[in-house]
């Protein structure tokens, strides 16, 4: 089970994480428990697992990805308060818990979702007086230089915009009860989904030193995955399990999605999907055994079951 080899990992992310959020008990209260209430309901951690192994797949030292890592998953987590929105997909669980908006009211949610994404970006620009203590800070902010730092906030700041998931959203809302062209589709599932997780491999390539060529392999094999990893969704509010995925299934019909399942079908969407693993695992094997784990995390975001 890959979350059990990842579990050391895992629990890193989850300390920075507590350590980069306001504390429950400081003032303004309400924000920062809704902050908390939502970043700890329980995601995969999926995305600052792949930063975390692109950065040591060149080397480097996994204490040097923590803040991105951090910074990622809070801008995915503010990404889906926003998407859970009666104004958005109008979800009332999600990660096993009532969705924000259920038990926080809107507005809070809507707060807590802009202090995330604006968080991500503190973490990312500190200069560090304040942080001096941290391991995770310190290590990020005395090895990295400033140049490369300012290449992982581009990364970041461009994929979670409006040239990526945000465009990716706007479309997927306009497109509801459509019947829209597979290239929009692409464009749906590429942004909304697929550009965080193509910079979740950029980043760790920027980060762990690996050269141009390193960049466009990556890209190549997280552009294989990203989109597919909506389609992966979208099969599971089909036919998941309701308990194992911590949400109401079946909301893409009912909110009549315009979706790669939808256009094409299920057995289409299941060799999609089989077609593109093969297609970033052979872009891997460029590595050698370096990149087993990379390997065994990208099988688990396309075959996973929650
Ligand atoms: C869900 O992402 C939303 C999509 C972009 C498809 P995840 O399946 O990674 O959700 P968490 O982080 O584990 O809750
Ligand atoms: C998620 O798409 C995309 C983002 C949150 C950016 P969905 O709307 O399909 O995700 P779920 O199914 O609610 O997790
Ligand atoms: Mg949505
Ligand atoms: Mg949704
Ligand atoms: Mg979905």
């Amino acid at each position: 089970m890959i979350q059990t080899v990842l579990s050391n990992k895992i629990l890193l992310i989850n300390e920075a994480l507590d350590y980069f959020l306001p504390g429950e008990k400081e003032y303004p209260q309400t924000i920062n428990r809704a902050m908390r209430y939502s970043i700890f309901a329980g995601g995969k951690r999926i995305r600052p697992l792949l930063i975390l192994l692109t950065t040591e797949l060149f080397g480097s030292k996994t204490e040097r990805g923590i803040p991105p890592a951090c910074a990622m998953e809070m801008i995915h987590t503010y990404s889906l308060i926003h998407d859970d929105l009666p104004a958005m997909d109008n979800d009332d669980y999600r990660r096993g818990c009532l969705t924000s908006h259920k038990v926080f009211g809107e507005a809070t949610a809507i707060l807590a979702g802009d202090a995330l994404l604006t968080l991500a970006f503190d973490i990312l620009s500190r200069e560090g007086f304040e942080d001096k203590d941290s391991k995770y800070v310190f290590s990020y902010l005395t090895e990295v230089p400033a140049e490369v730092r300012l290449k992982v906030i581009g990364e970041l700041s461009r994929a979670a915009g409006v040239k990526g998931m945000i465009g990716g959203q706007i479309v997927d809302l306009e497109s509801e009860g459509k019947n829209i062209a597979p290239e929009t589709i692409d464009y749906i599932n590429s942004h909304k989904t697929g550009a965080l997780l193509v910079a979740c491999f950029r980043i760790g390539v920027i980060l762990g030193g690996g050269g141009d060529d390193d960049l466009e392999r990556l890209t190549a094999c997280a552009n294989a995955i990203g989109s597919t990893f909506q389609v992966v969704d979208d099969l599971l509010d089909l036919e998941g399990n309701r308990e194992k995925m911590g949400k109401d299934l079946g909301a893409d019909l009912k909110l009549k999605k315009a979706t790669y399942l939808s256009h094409f079908g299920l057995k289409e969407s299941k060799a999609l999907r089989d077609h593109k693993f093969n297609e970033s695992i052979k872009i891997l094997d460029y590595y050698g055994n370096r990149a087993d784990i990379l390997k065994k995390l990208i099988r688990f975001m396309l075959y996973r079951d929650y």
